[in-house]
């Protein structure tokens, strides 16, 4: 019997490797116990999976102290238990997706090439291939594709930027340095399917005539470096990389380099600086980095799972990605449920899904059973969506209209016990710690920021002060060079346009 145990780090740490240990040590010849990638749906890991006649049956939360009891109830039979959950396929949170970019991960062992390859690997990358780069990156152009590290710029005008841009050496670098809060889905995939995003980087290599690639991966993410180092040497020995790609002729290397904990360096100026070996701080665009990127050179910077994203368009055609999705955000979107939430985990499905159905629907609301207050989106730069709003489609315009973002899709969510106006400080605060100190709004401001709400929340001339914070969230979101200080605004004015009471009650409690 086929048995399946997660190896990703969220599953790890709660106990994975041990109810491995412990399925290998009790049921020893019986089974062929494969390491897995997670499912995504993170309250059920570690959720062992055992291949059945009738599909594979799912059981979880396991602890290793649990294995002999389920072994004797007939587990390997798949046979029903109190942690038995059926056919993992037909459970409502995997019925609900469409999982494009995140489809193998869960199935397969992430460092199988044979696994790879029978279910759907490298079919993207043998047509791209075959077509001309132009071609390749006319196809990515019609899927609608838009990054995914959060400002959802369309890949396609990307990509003709760098392969219309003349030069011997061009790059293709992949941003894994996932700093926002409530995000996992990069290293969920960069755990669970480390060929896919190899893949997509190849693609994009042909497309643009780039012959070496960087995967920018953060320190707190060992076990992706881990991974992902391994996945890249098996696919160099399976002619995946290096010299003459699958018989094509392409030649093309790839490299990982491992971050050293800046926020800053998920934005990619700073990236691209940190990679040459200087610190980490923010140049000045234009000159854009598919112009003037790495050392220079036209270079893609793109998200892990825009990267992620190509194979499956190139292997099922632009058009049928298109079809999937609203106006302008097209295909599908990986959200991570996050915080405070009974059913937290990735959940991929067409842009258009509204909050409502992700958090209260599928996400089940809060872990704590309280009302759920507000939620914060895209990260710590995002805004706090009230409840009044979770009728908003998740839509790249429609969150903009509502002065908030998707960002890459990170979902934080706050029971009726939060303090938005701690939670407006944070940001600041957050901000003062992570600037990269290169330009004065975001410098100063943050810190200065950070004094004001004090101020407020303290009773100390409360609307003096309110009006000084408006000025400085004005002046931060207008001069700053980057998205840090330009951003930070964002959670604190969404606090004050939908939380006022939380300001002033602070301040009526220290009168
Ligand atoms: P941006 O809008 O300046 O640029 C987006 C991308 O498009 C960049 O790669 C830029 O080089 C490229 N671009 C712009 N014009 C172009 C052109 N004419 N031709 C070719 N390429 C062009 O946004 P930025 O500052 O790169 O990102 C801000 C976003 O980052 C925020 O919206 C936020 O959601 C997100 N973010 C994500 C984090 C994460 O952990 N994933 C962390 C912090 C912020
Ligand atoms: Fe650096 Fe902040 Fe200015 Fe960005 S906004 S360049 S992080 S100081």
């Amino acid at each position: 019997t086929t048995v399946y145990v997660p190896r990703d780090s969220a599953a790890a740490s709660v106990g994975a490797s041990e109810v491995a240990a412990a399925l290998s040590r009790e049921a020893g010849e019986q089974i062929r116990l494969v390491r897995n990638g997670s499912r995504g749906m993170l309250w059920l890991e570690p959720l062992v999976e055992v291949e059945t006649e009738r599909g594979r049956v799912g059981y979880g939360p396991v602890t290793a102290e649990a294995v002999p009891e389920l072994l004797s109830a007939g587990m390997l039979d798949g046979a029903d238990h109190e942690l038995c959950h059926g056919l993992v396929e037909d459970l409502p949170w995997m019925r609900g997706q469409q999982r494009l970019c995140f489809a193998r991960v869960g199935l397969t062992d992430p460092l199988s090439a044979s696994d790879y390859e029978r279910f759907g690997g490298l079919a993207g990358l043998r047509r791209a291939l075959e077509l001309d780069p132009a071609d390749v990156v006319a196809e990515v152009t019609e899927s609608g594709l838009r990054g995914r590290g959060g400002a959802g710029f369309p890949a396609g005008i990307k990509w003709k930027t760098v392969l219309d841009t003349p030069g011997e050496l061009k790059f293709v670098c992949c941003n894994a340095d996932e700093g926002d809060s409530g995000t996992f889905a990069d290293r969920m995939l960069m755990e669970g399917d480390p060929f896919c995003l190899i893949e997509g980087m190849t693609i994009a290599a042909h497309a643009v005539g780039a012959a070496e690639g960087y995967i920018y991966i953060r320190s707190e993410y060992p076990d992706a470096v881990a991974t992902m180092r391994r996945a890249i040497d098996i696919a160099y020995a399976h002619g995946w990389l290096g010299e003459n790609i699958l018989g094509s002729g392409l030649h093309f290397d790839l490299f990982v380099r491992v971050g050293a904990g800046a926020y800053i360096c998920g934005e990619e100026t700073s990236m691209l600086e940190s990679l040459e070996g200087k610190r980490g701080m923010v140049r000045s665009k234009p000159p854009i980095p598919a112009i003037t990127g790495l050392f220079g050179k036209p270079t893609i910077v793109n998200n892990v799972l825009t990267l992620a994203s190509v194979p499956s368009i190139l292997s099922d055609g632009g058009k049928s990605y298109a079809e999937l999705g609203v106006d302008r955000s097209r295909g599908t979107q990986v959200f991570q449920l996050a915080g405070n939430i009974a059913r937290g985990g990735v959940f991929e499905t067409a842009f258009g899904i509204t909050l409502d159905e992700l958090v209260n629907g599928y996400g089940g609301g809060t872990l704590s059973g309280r009302p759920v207050r507000a939620v914060q989106v895209g990260g710590p730069l995002g805004s706090y969506v009230p409840t009044s709003q979770f009728h908003l489609r998740t839509d790249y315009e429609e969150f903009a209209a509502a002065d908030a973002m998707l960002g890459h899709g990170g979902i934080v969510v706050f029971d009726d016990t939060v303090d938005m106006a701690a939670m407006a400080r944070f940001a600041m605060e957050f901000c003062a710690e992570e600037s990269c100190g290169k330009c004065t709004p975001c410098r100063v401001g943050a810190v200065r920021g950070v004094e004001v709400i004090d101020k407020i929340t303290g009773g100390e001339d409360t609307d003096g002060n309110l009006a000084l914070l408006n000025d400085l969230c004005e002046l931060m979101t207008d001069g700053s060079l980057c998205a840090m200080g330009g951003l930070t605004p964002n959670p604190v004015r969404s606090a004050l346009t939908h939380f006022p009471d939380d300001f002033v009650s602070n301040a009526a409690n220290h009168k």
